[in-house]
Parts: C-alpha cells; sequence; structure tokens
C-alpha cells in the first residue's frame, strides 16, 4: 500500500553514494583504526579549528533554547568577510540544504535544469525530486566546461543551470569569462563552490552585478566542520529572500552556527589547512603524473582525478586491493563515469606518502 501513497518519482530516486567508511574498512578486512586512511569524501585531513571546538564545549549546555533562526550572527559575521550585506546571505544545514532550497524555490515541475556531467550527484537527485527535466550537459575530453554548447543547450523551458567550480570530481573550474556568457541569459545560475577556498579564484564578487546568480560554499571543507552540517548561499537580495520564505526556522543548529563563527575568525587555521592541502595537491599530481598507464587531472580542488590507461583495467580492483591495505578512496560510479577513474582526496602529509606507495605496488601488482 506504502508504494501506491509515495509521491511519483520518490522511489526511482537513486541512493546517494558515499565514500566507505572507516569502520566499514576495519569490520570487512579485520584492521586497526588507526592504521586506516580515508581518502575518500574530500574531508578536512587536518581537522577544525580549536577555536571552533571551544566554542562547541562552551555552548554544549546552552543546546536547550533555539539557535537563532536565520543564523543572524554568522551571516552578518560572513558578510563582512565578503564586503556584502547579510540580506546577500543564507545559511544551511550543510550546502546541500540551500541547494535544496533554491530548487524548491524556483523549478516547476516540468522545467529544464541543465546539469555538468559528471558532477556532484545532488544536482540531478533535487531536480528529480521536484519534478524538473534533467539536460545533462557533458564536460569536454579534458574534462572543461564547453560553454558554447552549453550556450546552446539553454532554451526558453531552461530554469536553472548548475555548475560546480572546482567541479567535484574532476577538479577544473569555470572562467569568469564563461560564467558572464551564461549569466546573460534569464536563467538561475547555481554555482557551487564547495571547493573555493583551494582554488585560485572565487566568483562570489559577481553576486553584486547579477541577480540570477545563487553561489553555494560551506564548512564542510577547508574549515573542516563537515559532521556539524553547515553552509551557506550568497546572491542578490531577491533571491536570498525568495529562499527564506521555503526555508524551515531553526534549520542550522545552535553548536553549529557558534562554531561556524569562530571558524571564520580563524584566519591562520584556514590560511595552514589551505597550504598544505595546496601543497599536498600538487604532490599527488606530480608523482602520478610520472607512473606510465595512469592520467591524472589538474585539480583546483583538495582532491585528485585519476584516470586508468589500457585495456582491462579496473578501478574497482585498484580500490579493493588498495582497502585491503587500509587506504580508502574513491570509486567514480556514483558520479557515472566508467570503472577506469579513481578520485583521491589530500590527506596529511603522511597519508599522501602512503597512498603513492601502496597505488605504485598495486599497479605494478596488477601488470
Ligand atoms: C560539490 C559539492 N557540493 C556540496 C557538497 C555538500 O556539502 P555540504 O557538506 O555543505 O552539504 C559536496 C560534498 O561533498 C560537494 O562535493
Amino acid at each position: 500500500m506504502i508504494d501506491r501513497l509515495v509521491r511519483k518519482g520518490v522511489a526511482e530516486l537513486p541512493e546517494y553514494i558515499p565514500g566507505k567508511s572507516k569502520e566499514e574498512v576495519v569490520r570487512r578486512f579485520g584492521l586497526n583504526y588507526e592504521d586506516v586512511v580515508k581518502l575518500a569524501s574530500n574531508e578536512n585531513p587536518f581537522g577544525p579549528s580549536p577555536l571552533a571546538v571551544k566554542a562547541i564545549q562552551e555552548y554544549a549546555e546552552e543546546v536547550n533554547v533555539y539557535p537563532e533562526s536565520g543564523a543572524e550572527t554568522l551571516r552578518k559575521e560572513l558578510a563582512s568577510s565578503f564586503s556584502l550585506k547579510p540580506q546577500n546571505l543564507i545559511i544551511g544545514n550543510g550546502s546541500d540544504e540551500v541547494m535544496e532550497l533554491a530548487v524548491k524555490a524556483f523549478l516547476n515541475p516540468g522545467e529544464e535544469v541543465i546539469i555538468p556531467f559528471p558532477t556532484f550527484s545532488m544536482y540531478e537527485s533535487f531536480t528529480r525530486l521536484y519534478s524538473g527535466k534533467i539536460v545533462r550537459h557533458p564536460l569536454d575530453a579534458s574534462f572543461d566546461y564547453a560553454v558554447d554548447s552549453l550556450l546552446d543547450k539553454i532554451t526558453p523551458r531552461t530554469k536553472i543551470v548548475f555548475l560546480c567550480s572546482p567541479n567535484n570530481p574532476t577538479g577544473s573550474v569555470i572562467s569568469e569569462g564563461d560564467l558572464r556568457q551564461i549569466l546573460e541569459r534569464e536563467v538561475l545560475v547555481i554555482l557551487d563552490e564547495a571547493y573555493a577556498e583551494f582554488a585560485d579564484k572565487s566568483m562570489v564578487p559577481l553576486v553584486k552585478g547579477y541577480e540570477n546568480l545563487l553561489v553555494l560554499r560551506t564548512f564542510s571543507k577547508a574549515y573542516g566542520l563537515a559532521g556539524l552540517r553547515v553552509g551557506y548561499g550568497v546572491a542578490g537580495k531577491k533571491i536570498i529572500d525568495y529562499l527564506f520564505r521555503v526555508k524551515p526556522p531553526f534549520n542550522v543548529n545552535l553548536l553549529a552556527q557558534r562554531a561556524a563563527v569562530e571558524a571564520l575568525r580563524d584566519i591562520e587555521h584556514l590560511e595552514q589547512t589551505v597550504a598544505r592541502t595546496v601543497a599536498g595537491r600538487e604532490y599527488l599530481i606530480r608523482e602520478l603524473s610520472r607512473l606510465s598507464g595512469v592520467k591524472v587531472y589538474q585539480s583546483q580542488g583538495n582532491f585528485v582525478l585519476l584516470e586508468l590507461i589500457g585495456d582491462n583495467v579496473s578501478a574497482r580492483g585498484v580500490m579493493e586491493e588498495m582497502m585491503k591495505e587500509g587506504i580508502i578512496v574513491r570509486s567514480c560510479e556514483g558520479f557515472g563515469l566508467e570503472d577506469r577513474y579513481i578520485r583521491v582526496s589530500v590527506g596529511r602529509e603522511e597519508e599522501n606518502t602512503r597512498f603513492i606507495q601502496k597505488f605504485k605496488e598495486k599497479l605494478s601488482h596488477g601488470k
């Protein structure tokens, strides 16, 4: 009976496939928890700011009261860091929530949503959930945005264009010129900048000039607060006002709001995280480029995409072997890619070295 009652399309929604957890790998291969390295979910391996941890401890006894409904303190703090106004910001339970609020507020059933391929799977999930029509835009052979062909796909039926920069899982970015061309069209552009802190440039300043741009950012990556769930949207006042209309009250918990404010103030921790991550990323790219049978893509995120070249290669096979040794990386099937791609998150220095060492061994064994 329940199958007949559920909303149309919900049963067909694909399940989100997260990176494997340490616990799962410990159980499966009988390893020690401390010996397992997880390079599968683009988390921050250096941990959160100590100031954020202190705030969580301090406010733990105050969770009997509701948090600020619109996260006003955090909005104010973020606004001054971007030289914008609080009315240009909305805080979500992770940037995933802001993404959903945008689709909920703007998409009518049957309208088209342009989504790059491959990219983060939630854009398609929310489009399906709100009965939109997905128009896939394949990135070119180097995983760059082929903007001319994207522009060709925009029609009067198009409501939203999703862009992810740096793109998960490819690490590629969209140029400002290309973005501006898309923004000239009458569509809502949702630019997901979850990894912008690791990149050369952010497009947030463009929200001052384009009322149809919504930029999504998060505290889950560079700020190391993935477990707290706090992200935000930056846009012109009109978009933000509409998102507030569909936002549940008290959507971001009190500890998350307090910790995010402190994390934002700890500039030194952020700078260190970014510097070490970028150095780790360049190390991984350099080492992987030296290997025959592997193609590595340039990345501006805290992860690197690699492709196994040749016949009969299996990314899944290599990953399984790596897992037995306690190293978890991400298969790219959840992104719809073939079984030759692996995404590796940048870890701590010793984790990156261990990954390279084991990966080299597995490659030579597999030959
Ligand atoms: C591109 C992209 N956007 C958004 C998210 C989700 O971020 P949050 O934790 O803020 O919901 C992720 C998480 O992996 C991501 O890769």
